[in-house]
C-alpha cells in the first residue's frame, strides 16, 4: 500500500505533460515502442482519455491512455475504447499508482457514457478492475486468448454483443 503522504494526484493530461509521459512510458517498459504508440495515438486524434499520476512534488510518475476502437456487427453502435498503455515509473511500481490510474480512468469513461473497454494485459492483474477474458470472447479482432479482456461499463452492453473490432492504426505494429 502507498503511504497517504505519497499518494499521487490523478488528473487529466495536458500538452505540457507530453515529454514527461514519453519518459515515464519508456522507462516503465524499458523500450521506446510504447512511448511512440502514445505519441502516434495522440497525433491521430484517437485518444479518448488520458490521465497522469503526479506526486506532491510535481513529478509525473504514471500515465494511462484509452483510445477509440471501431466496432462492426451486432454491437456496432457501442462506444468502445482500448486501455493501452498504462505505465508507472519503475521506482513507484507495486505501490498502488497503476491501480489508481486504471480506476480513475474507468470511472471517467463511465461518466462520459462509454460502453465497453478492452485490454490486452496480464490475466492476473486486470480482473480486479472487472475485466473478463470470457466477455472478450464475444469481441473478435486481432487479439484473442487469456490476455484479451473486456469490461462492460453498463449492464445492457453485454446484450449488444458479439462485435467485431478494429483498433487504431498505431496498434498495427503490435498485432
Ligand atoms: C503494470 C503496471 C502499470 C502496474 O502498476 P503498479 O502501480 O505497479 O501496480 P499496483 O501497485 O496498482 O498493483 C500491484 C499489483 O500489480 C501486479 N503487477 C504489477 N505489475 C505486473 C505485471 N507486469 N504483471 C502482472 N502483475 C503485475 C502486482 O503483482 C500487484 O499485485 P498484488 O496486489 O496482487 O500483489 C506497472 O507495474 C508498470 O508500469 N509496468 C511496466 C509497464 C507495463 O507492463 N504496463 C502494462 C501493460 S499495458
Amino acid at each position: 500500500m502507498t503511504h497517504p503522504a505519497l499518494e499521487p494526484e490523478i488528473r487529466p493530461a495536458t500538452p505540457a505533460d507530453e515529454a514527461d509521459i514519453s519518459l515515464v512510458t519508456a522507462t516503465a517498459f524499458g523500450d521506446e515502442a510504447e512511448a511512440r504508440l502514445v505519441r502516434e495515438l495522440r497525433s491521430c486524434g484517437v485518444l479518448v482519455l488520458e490521465r497522469v499520476a503526479v506526486d506532491r512534488d510535481g513529478r509525473l510518475v504514471g500515465h494511462i491512455a484509452f483510445s477509440r476502437v471501431t466496432g462492426a456487427g451486432a454491437g456496432h453502435r457501442l462506444s468502445i475504447t482500448c486501455l493501452a498503455p498504462v505505465s508507472v515509473s519503475p521506482d513507484r511500481q507495486r505501490g498502488g499508482v497503476g491501480s489508481a490510474l486504471i480506476r480513475a480512468g474507468l470511472e471517467a469513461l463511465r461518466e462520459q457514457g462509454e460502453d465497453l473497454v478492452l485490454v490486452l494485459g496480464h490475466p492476473d492483474y486486470y480482473p480486479r478492475f472487472g475485466f473478463d477474458a470470457k466477455l472478450a470472447q464475444k469481441v473478435s479482432g486481432p487479439y484473442a486468448g487469456a490476455a484479451f479482456q473486456a469490461l462492460a461499463l453498463r449492464d445492457e452492453v453485454v446484450a449488444a454483443l458479439p462485435i467485431e473490432v478494429t483498433f487504431a492504426t498505431p496498434f498495427q505494429v503490435f498485432e
